[in-house]
């Protein structure tokens, strides 16, 4: 029973050191790969419009319909022609932190 109990403190520790680790940055991440098309607030720069009129704008409307869930989903299997699956290029942690940051991106304040 106790090394049961001890067992399961040592995994629980392991745990949280790899969250600690692994945690990724959002906002690091969505500038490396996201920006250059969906811009650096989530609204497209209008180069990127023209070329890909269908290209998302990450702001109140867009959230409303897109829970952080089934962002990763387009992360991971790509929408249309042009928005490529991140498979491989991300982590599904890391598609989540990014995920995560279009949302927090969609509430702030736009220029
Ligand atoms: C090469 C340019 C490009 C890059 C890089 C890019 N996207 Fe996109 N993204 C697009 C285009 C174009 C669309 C519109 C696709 C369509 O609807 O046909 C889109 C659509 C989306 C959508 C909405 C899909 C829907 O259901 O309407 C999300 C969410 C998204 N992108 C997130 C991201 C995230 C997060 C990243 C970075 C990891 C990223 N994109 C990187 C071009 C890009």
């Amino acid at each position: 029973m106790r090394s049961i109990a001890i067992g399961f403190v040592l995994l629980t520790a392991g745990m949280a050191h790899q969250a600690a680790a692994q945690a990724p940055d959002g906002k690091t991440l969505y500038e490396a790969t996201c920006k250059k098309c969906h811009g650096v607030l989530g609204t497209p720069p209008k180069t990127m419009k023209q070329q890909f009129p269908k290209i998302a704008t990450f702001d109140a409307a867009f959230i409303a319909k897109h829970t952080e869930d089934s962002i990763v989903t387009i992360l991971t299997k790509g929408k249309g022609e042009d928005m490529k699956p991140f498979k491989g290029k991300l982590t599904p942690v890391e598609m989540a932190a990014v995920a995560k940051y279009v949302h927090e991106l969609a509430t702030r304040p736009r220029p």
